[in-house]
């Protein structure tokens, strides 16, 4: 899998009223890489995320995947997005389900992979459960599991646990940190969580708003995978506070 931006731009309306959301964004990612994008609210994070997505095409630059051109949608890039998005009238294992109905697969492999998917994402024992019977890092998880049946070779993250509370947000990192080092999968995270972006990336890019444009990438070193441990540790929490300084620049309005 190889993710490649090159010089992505995109802009709103026409003429005058144009305004420019996405600047020259380039960038690639490889298989098995965890790579966040970090940015306020506003910095043109979920164009991105649908630019990548194949939902909306850019004004200028290109997209490709494995060499191939982004033009649509596919199977292979999975989404989640911060809203819970799944269908209310469906069980957990109906939502996981339903993709996959759509690709016409055999029905034995659905149920197999929904079975397979809820085991991962630890909710084989809540499969029956409508949406409103489980909470939201819950549906989140569903969420998860209905992406990942796809098999995507990418899995896009767009504000997945912006909604949930702190302690649920927290368990939830830890959830999405352990499948990543299960798994291997690729995983590219769009968040404005400082936190969150230094806690499970491996690479960051710095996003400024208005408009969004790439000020800086970084590279973590994570040494242990013991996330709680590591949220409180002296090093971890300098460098979170150097970021949010970093960040705090970025928002101030031009003088
Ligand atoms: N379809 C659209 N038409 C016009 N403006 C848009 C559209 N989508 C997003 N924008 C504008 O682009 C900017 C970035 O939005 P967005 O990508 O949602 O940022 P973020 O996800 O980082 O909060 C905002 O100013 C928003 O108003
Ligand atoms: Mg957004």
């Amino acid at each position: 899998m190889e993710l490649c931006l090159d010089q992505v731009s995109k802009s709103f309306g026409e003429g005058r009223k144009a305004s420019l959301v996405l600047d020259r964004i380039s960038f690639t990612m490889q298989t098995g890489q965890f790579v966040a994008f970090l940015g306020s609210s506003g910095s043109g994070k979920s164009t991105l995320m649908r630019l990548v997505a194949g939902l909306d095409q850019p004004s200028s630059g290109s997209l490709s995947l494995n060499g191939q051109p982004i033009r649509k949608p596919s199977a292979e890039r999975g989404m989640v997005f911060q809203k819970y998005s799944l269908y209310p009238w469906l069980t957990a294992a109906q939502n996981v389900a339903f993709g996959l109905e759509l690709q016409r697969l055999d029905k034995q492999e659905i149920r197999d992979r929904t079975a397979f998917f809820l085991q991962v994402v630890g909710l084989s024992d809540w499969a029956a459960c409508l949406p409103r019977q489980l909470s939201g890092g819950m549906q989140q998880r569903v969420a998860i599991a209905r992406a990942l049946a796809a098999k995507p070779q990418l899995l896009l993250l767009d504000e997945p646990f912006g909604a949930l509370d702190l302690q649920i947000r927290e368990s939830m990192q830890e959830f999405l940190h352990d499948l990543w080092c299960r798994t291997g999968l690729s995983i590219l995270l769009i968040t404005h969580d400082i936190e969150e972006a230094l806690l499970l990336a491996q690479q960051i890019h710095i996003l400024a708003p208005r408009p969004g444009r790439i000020v800086r990438s970084l590279v973590v070193e994570h040494d242990g995978s013991d996330l709680a441990g590591l949220r409180l540790s002296r090093p971890f929490l300098n460098q979170r506070q150097a970021l949010a300084a970093e960040m705090r620049q970025l928002d101030r309005p031009l003088a």
